[in-house]
């Protein structure tokens, strides 16, 4: 038997990065893994990664702004699997900014999607794991745990992630259901690639978030995800785990 031999995952974020390898690494355990995201052709090319692994991989479009479309792809993937065990609250979206230039539009987009969205997929898919004591994992970042200059909506949004987890957590500390969050510092995925830094920026202020070791790949936090949506996590609860390289040590 696998880690995850007849466990059921649902992950936002599925198209690419992080939540793409936690997606084959899951289904690679056995897990059957229902992945979503907004990005129709990236999940396309997740789903082809996913054939012929122990596990299987459902897709379906969602986009987590949709709270009613969040509830009716966890009925989905209930009704196509049979429950749920594992929940990844992985999509996100990063920009740079001076705080100056953040349109209403920017700002909400970024809550909607990296602190609006966990929290309605959380809501929705915990009657799910309280059946089956599953666990619920949110990806924060190190940004959610100190302050990076020019990036002030996504560390707020991160910090609300970290919050959300622990507050979870508290809710459900007499339940059998764990909850989690990874605080990863910089991991190469499209997120870092796309990331268009402002002109005239004070490169200074960077130092302390750009720090001195080399980011992590997806499938190390893929990996860092596994274990602890598994058995062999059983006593960890409520906890934010740093895969950083040292950045938050200081
Ligand atoms: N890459 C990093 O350096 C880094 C560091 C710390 C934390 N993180 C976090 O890790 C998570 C995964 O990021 P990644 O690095 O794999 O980036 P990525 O850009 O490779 O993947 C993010 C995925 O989220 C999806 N997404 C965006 N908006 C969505 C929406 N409205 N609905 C559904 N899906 C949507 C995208 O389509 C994409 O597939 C994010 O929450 C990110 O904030 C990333």
């Amino acid at each position: 038997m696998s880690r995850f031999t007849n466990r059921i995952a649902f992950l936002t974020g599925a198209a690419s990065g992080v939540g793409r390898a936690t997606t084959i690494r899951l289904a690679s355990e056995g897990a059957a893994v229902f992945a979503v995201d907004v990005n129709t052709n990236g999940l396309a090319e997740t789903a082809e990664l996913g054939d012929n692994l122990e596990g299987s991989v459902t897709t379906r479009r969602l986009d987590v702004t949709d709270v009613t479309d969040i509830a009716a792809a966890v009925t989905e993937c209930v009704d196509a699997l049979g429950g749920i065990d594992i929940v990844g609250n992985i999509a996100g979206i990063a920009r740079h900014h001076h705080i100056a230039e953040v349109s209403e539009a920017d700002w909400d987009l970024m809550n909607s999607i990296n602190l609006r969205g966990p929290f309605f997929v959380a809501q929705a898919t915990m009657p799910h794991l309280l059946e089956r004591n599953g666990a619920l994992i949110n990806i924060a970042s190190n940004a959610g745990l100190m302050g990076q200059a020019y990036t002030v909506p996504y560390c707020a949004t991160k910090g609300g992630v970290v919050n959300l987890t622990r507050a979870l957590a508290m809710e459900f500390v007499k339940t059998g259901v764990r909850i989690n969050a990874i605080a990863p510092g910089g991991i190469d995925t499209p997120l870092v690639h796309n990331f268009q830094l402002a002109d005239d920026i004070d490169f200074s202020l960077m130092q302390n978030h750009i720090g001195y070791r080399d980011p992590s790949s997806a499938k190390q936090i893929a990996a860092f995800f596994a274990f602890l949506a598994s058995d062999e996590a059983a006593n960890i609860h409520g906890s934010i785990l740093s895969a950083d390289g040292g950045l938050t040590t200081a």
